[in-house]
Formats: structure tokens, sequence, C-alpha cells
């Protein structure tokens, strides 16, 4: 699969992370320090191990020269939130830190994916136009971060109901 086409698909379970995360931090008196964990592990593994450091490879060292603007700033965020991954990955029954590196960190990929969906992307696709062939990956095992989705928002009560307004 050509890589912004998975980067893209990606994006989507990403959403949904971050919507797990601001459910934490509004219900931190309930739940419990091994979920937080568990959600935390996910973003470590799959957002930044794997998702972002596909971006930094392929994307970002692509577009650097032409785009320092916008790629400075969305490396310097990938540094940041993984420091506040790992805050909360060292003290996940800490309410105060969690909630407040959780929030600081949904605040912030909010933006960030925008910007990587409307200008870094489409510039990419623009930069290697009929080279497509030389940036494929291989079609990786998304169904298994969506089934990890699911397993901890059932676990924490989460449903598309509640996203629709009363
Ligand atoms: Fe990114
Ligand atoms: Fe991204």
């Amino acid at each position: 699969m050509f890589i912004i086409d998975n980067l893209v698909e990606e994006h989507g379970s990403v959403r949904r992370i971050e919507l797990i995360c601001d459910y934490i931090v509004k219900n931190i008196n309930t739940v419990s320090p091994h979920i937080i964990l568990r959600v935390t592990k996910l973003i470590r593994n799959f957002i930044q191990n794997h998702h972002e450091k596909s971006e930094e490879k392929t994307i970002f060292s692509k577009l650097i020269d032409n785009m320092p603007k916008i790629i400075i700033p969305l490396t310097i965020q990938h540094q940041y939130g993984k420091r506040l991954i790992t805050n909360v990955l060292q003290t996940p029954d800490n309410r105060r830190i969690v909630t407040s590196s959780l929030s600081q960190f949904t605040k912030i990929y909010n933006a960030h994916g925008t910007y990587e969906d409307t200008i870094v992307y489409p510039a990419f696709r623009e930069a290697v136009k009929g080279q497509e062939d030389k940036y494929q990956e291989e079609d990786d095992d998304e169904k298994s971060v969506v089934d990890a989705i699911i397993a901890n928002e059932e676990e924490l009560g989460i449903s598309i109901e509640k996203y629709t307004p009363e």
C-alpha cells in the first residue's frame, strides 16, 4: 500500500484513541490505573513507535528542506508527546499527572493530525508523483489496533451513542 494511504488510515485509529484519552481525563476519578496503562502502552507502541516513526523516516525527511516551518514544529510535537506519554507510563496512578499529560497530548494531536492531513500528506503525494511504487509499505495489522481500541472502549463503557447530543 502507498505509504500515505496507510498513514491516512492510521489517523482514524489515532483520533479514536484521542477520544479515549478525553474520556479518561473527564472521568479520572473512576477510571482504573490498569486501563490508563493499557491505553498509554497502545499510544507508545502504535502511535509513537510505529505511525510517527514512519512519518519521520519517510515523509518528514523528504519535506524538511522545502517545508521547515511546518516539519520542524511537527517533529517537536512528536518529541513533546513522547515525554507526556512517558510521564503517564511511569505514574499511571497519579491522577494529577495523568490528567495534565493526557489533556496536553490530545490538544497537541488534534491540531497535529489535521496539519498532516491537509498540508504534509498532500505535499508528499505531489513530491513523489509517478514514483509511488518506491514508497510502498507492507499492509500492517490495522485490525488488531482497532480491536485493542474497541476492547478499551468496552471496558470504559464508551460507545458511538455517547457522541450524540441529548
Ligand atoms: Fe505526526
Ligand atoms: Fe500522523
